[in-house]
């Protein structure tokens, strides 16, 4: 979904001191193999927390050599019983392939249409763009998954941070009537959230 490239490549100048849509490339010169390889993905993710998860990220801003190029990876790694929760990309289709375990894996169309399926080792699936989706591992162990993103930064609207962990809070009164509970539901919601 990023726009086409006008050259090679453009490796990126995380610091440079002026913004623009992505970053700019630094110069030539400097560029070397190393821009072009990354080993970020070749460890296991923590999933000790309250979602069982992990998701490392090889987007332009952990490996700036994909800066423009319009494609990026995730590892995500699964605890048993863990969670991806449902998020979506802004600015990509997402693709995965499972490499180990088992994982429920779902999407939620705009006409409201949930698309899932149990997936094993090898098999893949796609979600189109900003389509609100997750994975569950419902194996006996660990999971392990990769994905790719047609952006080099996809950005991930995740659904329960969003909604009760943001900074600012969204106002109770926001999400009582949004889905139709009290306050104390949306209290108690919250406070799983605040560490
Ligand atoms: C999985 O949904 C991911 O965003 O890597
Ligand atoms: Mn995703």
């Amino acid at each position: 979904a990023d726009p086409d490239l006008l050259q090679d490549f453009c490796v990126a100048d995380l610091k440079a001191p002026l913004s623009v849509n992505g970053f700019p490339c630094k110069p030539e010169a400097e560029v070397t193999s190393g821009d072009f390889f990354f080993d970020g993905l070749s460890k296991e993710g923590n999933t000790t927390n309250i979602f069982g998860w992990s998701v490392t990220a090889a987007n332009v801003l952990a490996f700036p050599g994909l800066n423009s190029l319009g494609i990026s990876m995730n590892r995500v790694d699964f605890a048993p019983g863990g969670l991806n929760p449902p998020h979506s990309h802004p600015r990509a289709t997402e693709t995965g392939v499972v490499i180990e375990g088992k994982l429920l894996v779902g999407f939620v169309t705009t006409s409201n249409v949930f698309h899932s399926k149990v997936l094993t080792a090898g098999q893949m699936f796609v979600v189109p763009r900003g389509l609100v989706h997750f994975q569950q591992n419902v194996g006996e162990g660990k999971a392990l998954l990769f994905t790719a993103f047609n952006s080099h930064l996809p950005g991930s609207a995740v659904v329960p941070t969003t909604l009760f962990a943001s900074r600012p809070s969204i106002p109770d009164d926001v999400l009582t009537k949004a889905f139709q509970v009290g306050n104390d539901v949306i209290d108690n919601i919250k406070s799983k959230f605040s560490s």
